[in-house]
């Protein structure tokens, strides 16, 4: 499994499109992954660090940069897409653009028949905050199975991590629609990368 998606990543890999609302998302043709975290927790970087690439999704220091549907094609004819969500939880965002941004999250997560998995990424500095278990509701509610993730390994001590990694397990195994396993990654440090990878290739069921 591994090998077979090192392979996978290593070869085709291209931006789609960009859905700022549902009447742009691309016809339904094959599995779809989503990345859905808080503004800032790493998605776009992890979404790089996966495909192998410096800046196939654009990262930034702005909380919010990313406000529309991201989607990333992987194959060559493509298997599957990886959907970079837009992050929710940043402090400055005015009430209408966080309305907008739960209906476009909510209507996809209800409406999208092709997504298998949606992976939860958590910043291991924080731990799960109160927009994030309002997230893994809309996602139980959804009923889209989803992974934790803890992302920015790299900058806390191990023992810290060591509490946060149990903390954040014991929080999913809580859940109705989060998978029984926490994965622990590192863009900066690739880090849990493989895993992530064979993961989304096993969650995807090409
Ligand atoms: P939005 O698009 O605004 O929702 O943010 P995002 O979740 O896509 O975050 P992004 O990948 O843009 O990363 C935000 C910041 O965190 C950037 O400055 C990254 O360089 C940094 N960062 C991301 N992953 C890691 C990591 O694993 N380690 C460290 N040290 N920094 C990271
Ligand atoms: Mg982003």
């Amino acid at each position: 499994m591994i090998e077979r998606a090192r392979l996978l990543f290593a070869g085709r890999i291209e931006f789609l499109k960009s859905a700022p609302a549902l009447h742009f998302l691309p016809d339904p043709e094959v599995p779809e992954i989503a990345f859905a975290g808080r503004s800032n927790v790493g998605k776009s970087s992890l979404l790089n660090a996966l495909t192998g690439r410096k800046s196939i999704a654009r990262t930034s220091v702005t909380p919010g940069r990313t406000q529309e549907l991201n989607f990333f094609e992987v194959g060559d004819p493509t298997l599957l897409r990886l959907v970079d969500m837009p992050g929710y939880g940043f402090a400055k965002a005015p009430p209408k653009v966080v309305e907008q941004w739960r209906k476009l999250v909510r209507d996809f997560l209800r409406g999208r028949v092709v997504l298998k998995r949606a992976l939860l990424l958590i910043d291991a500095r924080h731990g799960i905050k109160d927009v994030d278990s309002e997230m893994m509701k809309m996602l139980d509610e959804a009923a889209v199975g989803y992974r934790v993730v803890l992302t920015k390994a790299d900058k806390i001590k191990a023992s810290e991590l060591d509490q946060v990694y149990t903390e954040t397990l014991a929080a999913a195994r809580k859940r109705t629609a989060a998978y029984p396993e926490v994965l622990v990654t590192s863009s900066e440090k690739k880090m849990g990368i493989e895993d992530l990878r064979a993961a989304v290739l096993a969650d995807s069921e090409i």
